[in-house]
């Protein structure tokens, strides 16, 4: 691939978890570390491209000046932050790892203990950032998504394809060795909404980029 095969194409990445308030102390997220996202940007970055990325709390470190980082807590301000840059991107990588839900209503103080009584959250659905991109999308807009997955995989993922209205799904599953949140490294297959699919052995995050990246911008020309 030449250094600027995006060259002039803007790309929305979201990476990373989000965090779902309980408390002042407390929230619900998950485990992911926004390296694929972060790889990502990357890539798209050192391809030309100008990016925004949307990031969850995470350790990873932006240095690329083609990236433009938005960080975010919550999967409501994702959503928001990811509709606005949307609006005039060449397309977007969904990598992160929303929660579904998030506390009904969080409290200002922190919640007490209170000796041998049960304590019960009730949780609302979050808003489907892919989803609703899928729903807004324009013709030449590119929608990329993941699926991480722990049976019955690309059934699962041909499903969140359609579902989202993707251009392509990156499936990764829980049951490959060396895939998912806490590895450098990743096995994906990648299944595009025409039904074609390409299934790549173990490689780095970086390499994972790459790989997804060439795919999009065959798309984008
Ligand atoms: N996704 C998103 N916003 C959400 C949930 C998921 O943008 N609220 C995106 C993810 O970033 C990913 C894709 O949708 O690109 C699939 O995510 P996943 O969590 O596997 O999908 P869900 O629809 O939550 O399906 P389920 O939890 O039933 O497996």
């Amino acid at each position: 691939m030449t250094q600027s095969k995006l060259s002039g194409k803007k790309i929305v990445i979201t990476a990373g978890p989000t965090y779902e308030k309980i408390d002042p102390v407390r929230f619900i997220g998950n485990y992911s570390s926004g390296k694929m996202g972060f790889a990502l940007a990357n890539v798209c970055a050192e391809q030309g491209a100008e990016v925004t990325l949307i990031t969850g709390p995470v350790s990873q470190k932006t240095t690329h000046p083609n990236i433009k980082r938005i960080d975010v807590e919550s999967a409501e301000a994702m959503y928001q932050a990811a509709l606005t840059a949307f609006t005039d991107a060449d397309a977007a990588i969904l990598s992160a790892a929303v929660a579904d839900f998030r506390p009904a209503s969080p409290m200002d103080t922190k919640i007490k203990r209170e000796s041998g009584q049960e304590l019960t959250l009730h949780l609302l659905p979050n808003p489907d950032i892919a989803a609703a991109l899928g729903c807004i999308k324009k013709e030449k807009q590119i929608l990329v998504g993941f699926a991480l997955e722990t049976d019955d995989e690309a059934h699962h993922a041909q499903d969140k394809l359609k579902r989202k209205n993707l251009d392509f799904i990156v499936l990764n599953s829980l049951r490959d060795k060396g895939a998912g949140f806490s590895h450098d490294t990743n096995k994906i297959t990648i299944i595009h909404k025409s039904g074609e699919s390409v299934a790549y052995p173990l490689k780095s995050k970086q390499e994972v980029a790459a790989d997804i990246v060439n795919q999009l911008a065959l798309l984008l020309q």
